[in-house]
């Protein structure tokens, strides 16, 4: 089954766009892994040439949206009420390595509220697309959550806090409850995608601290439309505002809260 809208021609149309350049740069970061100075500016350069793409063809199609940009910032709308809301390179440090596991993610949101979500993997070529009330889709497969019950067969991903973020002693805390209960921790570093493989029932669950908007936009209701569950780590609703996700499916998600939320 596939979903064919008017906004999905809109929101693939300029992701496959910014794509085509975004994987040419990425066969040459494989290239400039053994230079010494590494390909940290060339991809820099790829990041702010991907998020042009997106923002000349996003603005061709809905002149009057407003965006959030990781690199860009925040651009006011004309009409008052939308905004996309965008990474063009989420898992940047993926990215900058080599590894082909990152994502260009693109949320739309209206009147405060996110009514349609991408996450686009094109090594894979993985098309994760929502909107509200439609559903969630992996290319043209619609995506339910898993239906795993116990947390011990269960995998869980999450998202250490790097260098320079707060929150290490707290989230060490986490991960030995977690990672006593559970099959399998897994930290792949790309936020949009860990919240479309939870919409996808990859993940049985996904919990990070200190999220950007444009990291997790799209991802909150791929998940959401796939029926899984999305709060904050205390149940709270404020997910953009705070940065702080528990995703998982409706089974799960209670028990993975009581786990967290206790730290
Ligand atoms: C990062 C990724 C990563 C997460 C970080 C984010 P970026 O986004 O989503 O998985 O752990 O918190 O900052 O910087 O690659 O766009």
């Amino acid at each position: 089954m596939a979903l064919r809208t008017a906004l999905w021609t809109v929101m693939t149309g300029a992701a496959q766009k910014a794509a085509r350049a975004l994987k040419r740069d990425f066969g040459e970061v494989e290239q400039l892994q053994v230079s010494q100075k590494g390909p940290s500016d060339f991809v820099s350069a790829a990041d702010i040439k991907a998020e042009k793409v997106l923002r000349e063809e996003l603005t061709k199609a809905r002149p009057r949206f407003g965006f959030l940009l990781e690199e860009g910032g925040e651009v006011a709308s004309a009409d008052g009420h939308h905004r996309w809301i965008i990474d063009p390179i989420d898992g940047t440090t993926n990215f900058l390595h080599g590894i082909p596991h990152f994502a260009i993610s693109i949320g739309l949101e209206m009147d405060g509220e996110i009514i349609a979500g991408l996450v686009f993997n094109p090594i894979v070529d993985e098309m994760y697309y929502a909107e509200k009330g439609k559903g969630a889709f992996l290319n043209d497969k619609r995506l339910r959550v898993s239906a795993r019950t116990r947390l011990t067969d269960s995998v869980i991903a999450t998202g250490i806090p790097f260098h320079g973020r707060p929150g290490h002693k707290p989230f060490l805390k986490q991960l030995e409850r977690v990672m006593d209960s559970v099959a399998g921790v897994r930290r792949m570093g790309t936020a949009s995608l860990d919240l479309a493989y939870v919409a996808a029932g990859r993940y049985d669950g996904f919990w990070e601290m200190g999220l950007q908007p444009w990291d997790m936009a799209a991802g909150i209701l791929l998940v959401k439309e796939a029926g899984g569950f999305i709060t904050e780590l205390d149940g709270g609703k404020n997910l953009l505002g705070s940065g702080n996700v528990l995703a998982a499916n409706p089974k799960l998600h209670k028990q993975l809260l009581d786990l967290i939320s206790a730290v």
